[in-house]
Parts: structure tokens; C-alpha cells; sequence
């Protein structure tokens, strides 16, 4: 099969190209420098000559407490550049797979989310992510819609927008104290397992929709931090704090956890547990350093 990649130079999408070739098939990964997904006509032109089977969109305006003052950079990349993926798709006839996230959810339930709850998105971020994903439903039947939450993929040691663990193995390794919020919950979604199950989909062909695939388990930061340091064997000082003594300019759902239940009944393999990601994630990232 053919892909075609968009933001290849992020830390899942560098995980999702390996994947891709591992199984055989041909990806053309293009990073923002070359194919920036908000240019609508670049994007048509180029799905229209590669005529992949599967287009896999893993570019995102992440910079959530930033989104807050540049809402229409936000809206452009994570919004309208989706709208012009899922149109090009549907003429080329290609499936289009694209990653949302937990962000849509206001995060006042107790229990994990499932795709029936409505969102209520509470940030520029969770309301662009939200725009994305009608879009790409509106305009692209072939469509798969994955919301996914806290990703942490071994190549975050060097992509540009890093991730969780990376933060806190850094502040370790530089000794400095972490103050990391306990009452906050997700599902944290290691990278690796994320692109194996997102080619699963896409090789067995799941009924086109919308699905959580995140990670197995809920966590509070405070914890998930506690288990990064403990794996790494980094000695840490991680104290405890709340939502109430750390603000963000970005409000984040206070229980963002998603139910994996739909994704699952529809055959795709359990996503595995914090400890096993943790310590999977602790020795793949050696893997991402520069090779001698
Ligand atoms: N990271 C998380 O915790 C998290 C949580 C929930 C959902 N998600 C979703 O999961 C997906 C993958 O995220 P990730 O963690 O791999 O993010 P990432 O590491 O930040 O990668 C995103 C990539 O998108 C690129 N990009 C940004 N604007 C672009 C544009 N206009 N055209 C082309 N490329 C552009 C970025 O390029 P530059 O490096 O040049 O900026 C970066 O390489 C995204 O849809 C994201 O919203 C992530």
C-alpha cells in the first residue's frame, strides 16, 4: 500500500514512517518544510500525484497555552488545513486517518470518556482540535478519527516539540525540582503502540469512524511523572501540586480520561499499561539517539 505522511518531523509521526516500512509498505513522509498542510492547494496537488491509499495527517498546532493568544493560527492548522486534507482525500479516493485528542472534553465525568459524551471543549486548542475532526467526518467518508491524549513517543528525545517524560527525565538529569499536578487524570498514549494500532486499522479495515485509542490506563501527572523517574532510575525530587496552585493560560479538562472500549470491540488489541509503556518508552528513546 501507498501512504502519504503530513508532519513527518513530529515524535509520532517519526514512529508512524517506521512502522509504515516495517510492514512493507511505501510512505512519502513530508515534513512542514516540505508541505505545509495550510496551503490547501499544495496538499491537493500532491495527494492527486502520489494517488496514495492512505493519508495519515499527524500535523498539529500543539502549543496549547499559546493557542490562547493565536487562536487563528490554531484554527488554520488543526481546523481548516483538515478540511482541505479530508476534500483532497475524497477526490482521490484515498482513506484519510487523523489524530484528535482528549482536549475536546470538558473533564468534569469520573469515568473514562467514550465517543457517544459530548464534547465541550474548554481552550483554543480543544475547540480547534474539535473543528478538525467535523471537518474531516464531513468531508472525507473514508475516514478514521483517533483521539488520543498525553502522547510520549521515544523520538520526543529530539523532535521539536518534545513530550511529558523528556521534560521530566531532563529536569532530573539537571537536578531540578518538579512540582506536578496530582489531581489532573489521563490516559497517557505511548507513541510506539499508538502507530502499530493506527496501521492495524488500517490493514483491517475497522468501519470507518471515530474511536479513542489511548493509552490503557488512567494516571494523575503527579503519578505518571513519579513512574518516568523511577524507570529511568534518575534520582528526582517531584513534589506534589494542584490545578488550583498551578495555572495555565490554556484551561485542560481536570479528568481527561478516554475509554478505549469501541476501538477494542472492533478488534484492535489493547493498548498496554503505564508501566509496560514507561519502561518500553525508557529504553526505545536510546534508540533515537544519533547513531555513530
Ligand atoms: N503530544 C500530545 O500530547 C498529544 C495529545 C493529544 C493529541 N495529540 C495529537 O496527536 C497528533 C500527533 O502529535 P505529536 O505529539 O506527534 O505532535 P508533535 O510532535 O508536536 O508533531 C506535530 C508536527 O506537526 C508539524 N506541523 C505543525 N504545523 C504544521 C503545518 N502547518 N504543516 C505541516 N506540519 C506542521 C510540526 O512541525 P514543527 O516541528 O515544524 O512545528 C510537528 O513536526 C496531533 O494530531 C496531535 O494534536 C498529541
Amino acid at each position: 500500500m501507498r501512504a502519504i505522511l503530513f508532519g513527518a518531523g513530529g515524535q509520532l509521526a517519526v514512529d508512524l514512517a517506521r512502522e509504515c516500512r516495517n510492514r512493507g509498505h511505501s510512505v512519502l513522509a513530508l515534513r512542514r518544510s516540505q508541505l505545509n498542510i495550510a496551503d490547501g492547494a499544495a496538499v491537493r496537488r500532491t495527494i492527486a500525484r502520489h494517488n496514495p491509499d492512505w493519508v495519515i495527517n499527524a500535523a498539529a498546532y500543539n502549543k496549547v497555552d499559546l493557542a490562547e493568544s493565536e487562536p487563528e493560527a490554531a484554527m488554520r492548522v488543526n481546523a481548516f488545513a483538515v478540511r482541505g486534507i479530508a476534500m483532497a482525500c475524497a477526490e482521490a479516493g484515498a482513506t484519510l486517518l487523523h489524530y484528535s485528542t482528549d482536549h475536546v472534553f470538558g473533564g468534569s465525568k469520573d469515568i473514562p470518556y467514550t465517543e457517544d459524551d459530548l464534547p465541550a471543549p474548554q481552550s483554543v486548542y480543544g475547540v480547534s482540535k474539535l473543528a478538525g475532526e467535523i471537518f474531516a467526518r464531513a468531508y472525507c467518508r473514508s475516514h478514521y478519527v483517533l483521539r488520543v491524549a498525553g502522547v510520549f513517543g521515544p523520538p520526543g528525545r529530539y523532535t521539536n516539540h518534545s513530550n511529558f517524560p523528556e521534560f521530566v527525565l531532563r529536569k532530573c538529569a539537571e537536578g531540578v525540582p518538579l512540582r506536578i499536578v496530582d489531581d489532573q487524570f489521563a490516559t497517557p498514549t505511548f507513541g510506539t503502540a499508538l502507530a502499530a494500532r493506527s496501521f492495524d486499522i488500517l490493514v483491517e479495515r475497522v468501519p470507518f469512524g471515530l474511536y479513542h485509542l489511548s493509552g490503557g490506563e488512567v494516571i494523575s501527572w503527579y503519578d505518571f511523572a513519579q513512574k518516568i523517574a523511577a524507570a529511568s532510575g534518575c534520582p528526582a525530587e517531584i513534589a506534589r501540586t494542584n490545578r488550583e496552585a498551578y495555572v495555565t493560560r490554556a484551561r485542560r479538562p481536570r479528568y481527561a480520561a478516554l475509554s478505549n472500549g469501541r476501538i477494542e470491540a472492533a478488534g484492535i488489541a489493547r493498548m498496554p499499561g503505564i508501566d509496560e509503556s514507561v519502561g518500553q518508552y525508557i529504553v526505545l528513546r536510546d534508540r533515537e539517539l544519533p547513531q555513530r
